[in-house]
């Protein structure tokens, strides 16, 4: 006979299969957003049958000085609040303060976990016994979900505050440093072997998993504190990967094979994708986590008055040289994203198009402020996905091409990545712009990006900056390109 355990594991593994199938088609910009619903259709199924189970295992079942729905009440109120609260922010948030949003959300996923963790406290003070009396694999479940999910938490939080513009610091007191950081982790792993293993009275159970929470959330921030802003990407995409690790031993806590499955994922994922910026950008992981990689970084924006041989452009010059050129590249950045001007690219990318203009669209991996930007952005105004190139694709093309805009864009095309050995994104790739005949940089002034560091790309010969807000610097010239 099918009983209730079995109804639910099917449908935890209808879930894990929506959840897999979400992730293949989130690989294809045409197939991204049925991915994302999937998984979501995969999460819902996910939460109600966990609460079928709990429903009928009897876990929801009044206790003593309980009301008879108390427990239903709370957690469904817990639900609603998050839903609204979830529902407002992804609403409410701007595509540009996306990333910032992402690491705060991996550090609620840290939070929980770490909870999960410590919600074994009270039961082992209850039984008066030691955590491992449920054997030496469930201790260890809840060391690491307490020990990785209080370093999501607060790690994610240093993220958050640095992506958002709001610390530029890379040690406080002694924290940040790697020897504090070694400590911490000694600590972490001395009170999680007494908490986890040897404490079995009330105080000892207490203190040990009091200490190992308090060092793992100290440990979180003098981890990501030494990251330079420029970096983060790569911190976002790491710490993405431990809030599924995180998830993935609360379900060896929780006996769900449905978390381990999902929090696999995210960790197996999480590693991918940090794998892919750390390319991106030239950098080893350990260079990474050790720091120091654009300290000024983390939005910018600093007046770089250094610049002699500035040559400026306006609206009616760039329709008249886009008007004579049979080859353009548009390079988009932040600043397009900011300026919302993906429309009104698109707009002129057909205006030459139907002059016989070759008209593409080179992507850098790390343009804009999170991964996909770019592609996100141009898909929204039915960019054709043929007309975007990713850099190794692209590169090679720069020095045949008759004109390219770039369009908010700053660091992923300055020249100091590939010859100065010691700025602080030498040998990042970067979309070399400067090898085609003209190159046209749109943007508001000569201020520096999120690298905060000064772009020779502005005084090259073949270099015009056209210094304006990009949707208006599109809307102007397309006007004048009509009246051509
Ligand atoms: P940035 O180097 O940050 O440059 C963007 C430029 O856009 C700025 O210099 C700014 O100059 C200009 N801008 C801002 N608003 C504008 C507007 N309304 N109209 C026109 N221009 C505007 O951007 P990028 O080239 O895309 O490079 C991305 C950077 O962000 C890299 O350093 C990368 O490491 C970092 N990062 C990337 C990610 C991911 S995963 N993509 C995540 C975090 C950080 P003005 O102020 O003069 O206009």
């Amino acid at each position: 006979m099918i009983s209730m355990t079995n109804v639910v594991e099917l449908a935890y593994m209808a879930s894990s299969l929506l959840f897999v199938l979400g992730i293949l088609k989130l690989g294809k910009v045409k197939t991204a957003k049925q991915g994302n619903l999937w998984a979501a259709y995969g999460m819902a199924l996910a939460i109600g049958a966990t609460m079928l189970l709990l429903i009928t295992r009897g876990d929801w079942s009044p206790r003593e000085g309980e009301w008879t729905y108390q427990s239903h009440a709370l957690a469904l109120g817990a639900m609603a609040l998050g839903s609204v609260i979830g529902w407002w922010m992804a609403v409410k948030v701007p595509m540009t303060s996306m990333p910032e949003f992402v690491a705060f959300f991996n550090g609620l996923g840290g939070s929980a976990s770490m909870f999960v963790g410590l919600a074994e406290v009270p039961r082992a003070v209850e039984r008066g016994q030691t955590l491992s009396s449920e054997g030496a694999d469930f201790a260890v479940a809840v060391i690491l979900a307490v020990l990785i999910g209080a370093v999501t938490l607060t790690g994610s939080l240093v993220a958050y505050a640095k992506l958002a513009g709001k610390l530029n610091k890379n040690r406080i007191g002694p924290l940040g440093s790697q020897g504090f950081n070694v400590v911490l982790g000694l600590v972490c792993i001395g009170a999680g072997a007494w908490g986890g293993f040897f404490a079995a009275d009330p105080m000892g159970l207490w203190l040990s998993n009091g200490l190992l929470t308090l060092g793992s959330l100290l440990l979180g921030l003098g981890l990501t504190l030494p990251i330079g802003g420029a970096d983060m990407p790569v911190a976002i995409a790491l710490l993405n990967s431990y809030s599924g690790i995180a998830g993935m031993t609360t379900g060896f806590i929780l006996k769900n094979n449905l978390l381990i499955v999902s929090g696999s994922l995210v960790g197996a994922s999480g590693i991918i994708l940090t794998q892919i910026m750390c390319k991106a950008m030239n950098r080893s992981l350990a260079n990474v986590l050790v720091g120091g990689m654009g300290e000024a970084a983390g939005g910018g924006g600093s007046k770089d008055e250094g610049y002699t041989k500035v040559k400026s452009t306006s609206a009616e010059e760039l329709a008249a040289v886009l008007d004579a050129a049979s080859s353009v590249i548009f390079v988009p950045g932040y600043g397009l994203a900011v300026a919302q001007a993906q429309h009104k690219v698109r707009e002129l990318a057909g205006l030459l198009e139907k002059k016989g203009c070759q008209v593409r669209y080179a992507i850098h991996p790390v343009a804009g402020r999170m991964p996909g930007h770019m592609n996100i952005l141009l898909a929204e105004a039915d960019v054709p996905y043929e007309q975007l190139y990713e850099l190794d694709r692209i590169n090679d093309d720069f020095k045949n091409t008759d004109v390219v805009v770039v369009l908010g864009a700053n660091d992923v095309c300055n020249p100091a990545a590939t010859n100065d050995p010691k700025s602080p994104i030498a040998g990042m790739p970067v979309l070399t712009v400067w090898d085609a005949r003209t190159v046209v940089v749109v943007k508001r002034s000569l201020a520096s990006g999120y690298a905060g560091i000064r772009n020779e790309l502005f005084q090259m010969d073949n270099s015009l900056m056209f210094l304006a807000d990009a949707k208006k610097a599109l809307e102007d010239t397309i006007t004048e390109l009509k009246a051509l």
